[in-house]
């Protein structure tokens, strides 16, 4: 199977967490876009979607599902998201897609997150893909040298020769090098540098569940 076929497999799986007559939390991304496509086949029996990016509104919006404002909703039922690392514990690394920080706000407002992932994204220790980081802009190098101290290299990431700008109006370190041993004490303590918006790494927002794509079927941590 094809790492697409794996993707639209837990897509489709995502379907059986979605609560009838609620609102659901959408996340970003190729897998989540998997999940979206089907989530409009039953657009009928949901009340919407919160959204965690201008590209999953656009794609939510263009199959006829509404998108609702957090400030306009409370607490919602569910959060439906990929990661680029998962663990056991369901800790991930998250922000390939540069949505980190609307991704942790609409997990927040969430009872339960469901992580969408084909089983190559689950690792045993986080920290081998590169991990995003949020920044202001004009803390972004201070920030690197804060890195560099752990051992770790972070770049800037750059969009068509010039800084990437979030949907927040702010810019992407990548931090390579680090493995990250404790994930909650991890983000706590970057999430606290001055300058620092969202680090990507999600451990107090973990998912309880994680679906996983594998070609023997869906493998499903809790
Ligand atoms: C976007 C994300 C995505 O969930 C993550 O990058 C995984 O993406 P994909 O499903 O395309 O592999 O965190 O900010």
């Amino acid at each position: 199977m094809t790492q697409d076929e794996l993707k639209a497999m837990v897509g489709q799986a995502a379907l059986d967490y979605v609560v009838p007559g609620e609102i659901v939390g959408v996340g970003t991304g190729s897998t989540v876009n998997k999940f979206i496509d089907e989530l409009a086949l039953i657009k009928d029996r949901i009340a919407g979607a919160v959204s965690s990016s201008v590209a999953s509104t656009e794609r939510l919006q263009a199959l006829g599902i509404q998108v609702f404002d957090c400030n306009a909703v409370g607490e919602i039922a569910v959060y439906i998201d990929g990661a680029d690392e998962i663990d056991a514990k369901g800790h991930m690394v998250k922000g390939g897609g540069a949505a980190l920080t609307r991704e942790k706000i609409v997990a927040a407002q969430a009872r339960r997150f469901v992580c969408i992932a084909d089983e190559s994204k689950l690792v045993d220790v986080l920290g081998r893909f590169p991990l995003p980081v949020e920044v202001i802009p004009m803390a972004a190098n201070r920030i690197a040298r804060q890195f560099a101290a752990l051992k770790a290299e972070a770049t800037l990431r750059m969009r068509d020769g010039a800084p990437l700008v979030t949907d927040n109006g702010q810019h992407i370190l990548d931090v390579r090098g680090l493995a990250i041993t404790d994930p909650p004490g991890f983000e706590s303590e970057v999430n606290q540098w001055p300058g620092v918006v969202t680090v990507g790494v999600f451990a107090h927002q973990r998912a309880q569940v994680c679906l996983l794509g594998t070609p023997t079927g869906v493998r499903t941590l809790r």
